[in-house]
């Protein structure tokens, strides 16, 4: 199957080394139009003798030229929220066709370039939805890194951005076969947790999972899983008695706005505290301590929205089916595959992002008065206020 092709490989992540971003040479226009009638042929000469690179993305961006945003930008980010909760992924291309023509007014609106980098990530790490993939498909990861990386630039305060930029990156890595590149994934990555250890240990983390249970980059990655944990619960996580009861009160009092938006749950990810432990918990059975994972899986059913979580029944049939799913998740066999979830790993499923972000009807009932403009003001959603 595609997919299997598409996920990251250790080797294009093992030759870690300091890297620069590679930087290539352009002109910009208004400049090359004065110097080409001064050139020379010598000059000329030269040119040619320098291999010329073109950089064709993630060009110069500026947040202070960003023009107020419009109503059709508001409409159209309306449009991906809505179709991102329900979980329409057959929707994608339409959702795509409307941020595009908002991009195309103005590619400066922030909200509309960022989204378009999460749909495009949508579209890749979830194809399983689709009954046959097209090769087409790698372009998703492609324009992805072109949308984060201008997302990026346009508002580096932001590091959910470069998380997700620098998964971008690893994964167009691996599809392209490009070592710096995939370095420089990596290394944006624990630039990311830096920056936001909360939100980002997660984020860097699932993308490694798909890797080799044995290799350093994968139980690095499980390996935050368990800080994610000391970082939202402000203390050492007992791993040998996992149990989140003592915790749950905190919710309400949490003033913190990292912890607040990475630990619990919220309008933009609904469950995103049940996924997490979904995750979690089939890293641990994929590097073999499913009894562990079992532990894990069960702290899902204390959180408090979890009735409402429409993935209860997968997160049942991973309790039951640990022990056996060490060996599908550690090397699955194609003709094992029938279920695109519950026979592989989240990050590999047709709900990769759903377990965290679908809203069901009862958390739409929850969220009926939510006021999308006000939340994003007072948490500070992009991080724009000092
Ligand atoms: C473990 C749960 C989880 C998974 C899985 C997950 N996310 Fe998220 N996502 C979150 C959390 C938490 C936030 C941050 C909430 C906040 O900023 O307040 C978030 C934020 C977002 C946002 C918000 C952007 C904005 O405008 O504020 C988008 C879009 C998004 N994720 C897309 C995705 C996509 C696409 C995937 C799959 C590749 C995915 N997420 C997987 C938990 C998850």
């Amino acid at each position: 199957m595609l997919k299997s092709s598409i996920i990251l490989n250790s080797s294009t992540l093992t030759s870690i080394q300091a890297l620069t971003f590679q930087e290539n040479h352009y002109f910009e226009k208004s400049f090359y139009n004065t110097m080409k009638k001064i050139i020379s042929l010598l000059a000329i000469y030269l040119l040619i003798g320098c291999s010329i690179a073109v950089k064709t993305i993630n060009q110069k961006k500026v947040l202070d030229t960003t023009k107020e945003s419009s109503a059709l930008g508001t409409l159209y980010n309306k449009y991906f929220w809505d179709n991102f909760h329900e979980g329409n992924y057959d929707n994608i291309d339409s959702v795509l066709y409307y941020l595009s023509a908002s991009y195309y007014e103005n590619p400066n609106d922030l909200e509309t370039v960022a989204h378009l980098g999460f749909v495009h990530m949508w579209a890749i790490s979830e194809m399983s939805n689709l009954k046959t993939v097209s090769p087409t498909i790698i372009d998703h990861s492609t324009l992805a890194l072109k949308y984060f990386g201008e997302a990026y630039k346009l508002n580096p305060n932001d590091p959910r951005v470069l998380g997700f930029f620098a998964d971008a990156k690893m994964m167009t890595a691996s599809i392209s076969d490009d070592k710096k590149l995939s370095t420089q994934g990596y290394f944006d990555g624990k630039k990311s947790i830096s920056q936001w250890k909360q939100f980002n240990y997660f984020t860097v983390g699932y993308v490694l999972g798909q890797l080799h249970e044995e290799s350093w980059q994968y139980k690095k990655g499980l390996e935050w899983q368990w800080k994610t944990l000391d970082k939202c619960y402000c203390e050492k996580f007992d791993r040998e008695n996992p149990d989140i009861e003592k915790y749950l009160p905190m919710e309400k009092t949490e003033d913190n706005l990292k912890r607040k938006r990475a630990c619990w749950n919220s309008w933009i990810a609904p469950h995103n505290v049940e996924g997490f432990y979904l995750n979690m918990g089939d890293m641990l059975v994929k590097s073999g301590d499913w009894k562990k994972g079992v532990q894990i899986y069960n702290l899902a059913k204390q959180v408090p929205q979890y009735e409402n979580w429409i993935y209860k029944s997968v997160l049942e049939k991973r309790i039951t089916s640990a022990e056996e799913n060490v060996k599908k998740f550690s090397q699955p066999e194609k003709s094992e595959i029938n279920d695109p979830i519950n026979d592989v790993m989240l990050i590999n499923s047709s709900i990769s992002c759903m377990a965290c972000h679908k809203m069901s009807s009862g958390d739409k009932e929850m969220y009926k008065d939510f006021d999308w403009n006000n939340y994003k003001d007072i948490s500070n959603i992009y991080w724009l206020k000092k």
